[in-house]
């Protein structure tokens, strides 16, 4: 049986920077209170002639390039988003076809901020079943497409990108576990409705609704149980991780689990002061920005972890 090695990572963010300060000037709110409730400066925004799979294209031709591979030779493409071009085909199709690639499985996964860390978690199945020798794996969001610019509540916190890694079956240890779990009773506390016309919400528009204080109280208390099932079924020490890389969803959050590992803030790599809450693109943007910045090197141990809608949440520990 092959292991699921990452051998190159990628990423994008819109050119265009949205700071707390436009949002006092539209809505009754300030860069304090953005700033000391999430951690947040400043968000990117794709542009009109954007979109999720233009962004996963350059995010995936940077982790293509990084590890020396073909579009052609990926068997497999994944992309977490909850923000597709399309209801269908998947965003994972069309990105296929702006590759220049076909014939591989090609899919979206839906698992909201936790998405990367689920497609993560599948493909590396997939490769460690035989199943799939190269893949791309994605997490790709246009939020601001779903966001209602008169909500404060949401607007403040989400922002734009794509980030990418290429897996590849190695003899060599890579993903050492993942782990996937759900818990639906929590659906009306982050939703965004389904705009198509014949729903229950007929004639709702597909915003992204949140009841923030709830989502933080799981939110915080699951991540904690995570840390300890992930470290448990390695059978490894707190001390045996270098680098946490968590879905940047606010500063608190992170500092919280980072407490819980041990971890002093200089070994977690953050981006949320920067670019806000990218939902399933925020662990393989942190994850391509520590890598090419040299602070996570071959060899190290990288616990990600990701909580979202659904809720849903998981983890991944990876020898790089
Ligand atoms: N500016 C000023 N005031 C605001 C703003 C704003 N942008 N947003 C909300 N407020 C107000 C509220 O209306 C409320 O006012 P009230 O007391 O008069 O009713 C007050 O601030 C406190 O609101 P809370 O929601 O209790 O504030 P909290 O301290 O919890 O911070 C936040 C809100 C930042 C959203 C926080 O709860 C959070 O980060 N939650 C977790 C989000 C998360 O992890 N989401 C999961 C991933 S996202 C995904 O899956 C798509």
């Amino acid at each position: 049986m092959f292991n699921a090695k990452i051998t190159g990572t990628g990423s994008y963010l819109p050119e265009k920077i949205v700071t707390n300060k436009y949002f006092e000037s539209i809505l009754d709110t300030s860069d304090e209170w953005i700033y000391a409730r999430t951690g947040i400066k400043q968000r990117h925004v794709i542009a009109e002639h954007e979109s999720t799979s233009s962004m996963a294209e350059i995010a995936a031709n940077n982790a293509l390039q990084a590890a020396g591979v073909d579009a052609s030779e990926i068997d497999l493409i994944i992309v977490g988003t909850s923000s597709p071009d399309r209801v269908f085909p998947s965003t994972a199709c069309i990105l296929q076809n702006k590759l220049g690639t076909k014939g591989g499985a090609a899919f979206d996964v839906q698992a909201a901020c936790s998405g990367f860390v689920y497609a993560l978690g599948i493909a590396n199945q997939f490769i460690k079943a035989g199943g799939a020798k190269k893949a791309l794996v994605i997490g790709a969001e246009a939020n601001s497409r779903i966001l209602d610019y008169s909500d404060r509540n949401t607007c403040v916190i989400f922002g734009d990108g794509a980030g990418a890694v290429v897996l590849e079956a190695s003899e060599e240890p890579g993903i050492l576990s993942t782990h996937m779990h759900s818990d639906g009773q929590y659906q009306d506390l982050l939703y965004v409705n389904n705009p198509i016309k014949d729903q229950k919400h007929d004639g709702d528009q597909a915003f992204m609704t949140m009841q923030g204080n709830d989502v933080y109280k799981v939110a915080v208390k699951t991540l904690s149980r995570i840390v300890d099932e992930t470290l448990e079924a390695n059978k490894l020490l707190k001390s045996d991780v270098d680098w946490l890389i968590p879905h940047q969803a606010n500063i608190r959050i992170i500092s919280s689990v980072a407490k819980k590992l041990n971890m002093p803030m200089e070994r977690v790599v953050l981006t949320i002061e920067n670019q806000g809450n990218t939902s399933a693109a925020s662990v393989p943007l942190a994850l391509d920005q520590a890598v090419r910045d040299g602070r996570v090197k071959k060899g190290e141990i990288v616990l990600m972890e990701a909580f979202g809608g659904g809720f849903v949440w998981g983890s991944a520990l990876v020898k790089m």
